[in-house]
């Protein structure tokens, strides 16, 4: 330092500095408050550009359909093995997937199945349509009851007495070759509309 310069000051202006707008200059709130957004903007889509794939990640298979029951026809009975006094068939999948696993030979429920005089099968779901108890057949009678509430319900199916409001529920049949195959179908318990859940 020669003789004469004056000591610089830590809060001395630096001559060599390239000119900035003082803070109370026209535009520089703008700019700095612009680039402030600029950066949130910026660090917030960086942000949701990695998170989503992760989160997807973590809630997969959440949201796709979860499969509880065999959508396939069953290999159930042998024709032959039919008649006009009705058979109680268990229906068993092969196998039952989940969105997370698989399970073999599953048991799903049953079947009342027969065969009338003209060769026509048909198979009656054995869950009763009231509230859901298992359907008996009471042979000496030709008629299904159930034990729960005291439902009946005619060979065929229909309603006759009690508390249920519609019919014993019938599944989809197939007959290949002298196979039966049953496709098996939950219906919503109670009500006069047969409807699958
Ligand atoms: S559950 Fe069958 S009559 Fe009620």
């Amino acid at each position: 330092m020669a003789d004469g310069d004056a000591p610089l000051s830590p809060d001395a202006p630096d001559a060599d500095a390239p000119d900035e707008p003082a803070p109370d200059a026209p535009g520089a709130p703008d700019r700095r408050r612009f680039l402030k957004v600029a950066t949130c903007a910026l660090g917030g889509g960086l942000g949701v550009g990695v998170a989503a794939p992760a989160v997807s990640m973590l809630l997969h298979p959440v949201g796709r359909r979860t499969v509880t029951e065999a959508a396939e026809p069953i290999d159930a009975v042998a024709l032959a093995a039919l008649g006009p006094e009705p058979v109680r068939v268990p229906l068993r999948a092969r196998a039952v997937r989940d969105a997370w696993s698989a399970t073999a030979d599953v048991p799903l429920g049953a079947a009342w199945v027969r065969r009338d005089e003209a060769g026509n099968v048909a198979a009656l779901s054995s869950v009763c349509p009231h509230l859901g108890c298992a359907i008996a057949y009471a042979p000496a009678a030709r008629e299904f009851r159930c034990p729960c509430h005291d439902s009946a319900f005619a060979v065929t199916g229909e309603r006759q007495r009690g508390p249920s409001e519609r019919g014993l529920d019938p599944l989809p049949v197939t007959v290949e070759g002298d196979r039966v195959k049953i496709t098996w179908v939950r219906f919503r318990a109670g009500g006069r509309d047969r409807e699958p859940v």
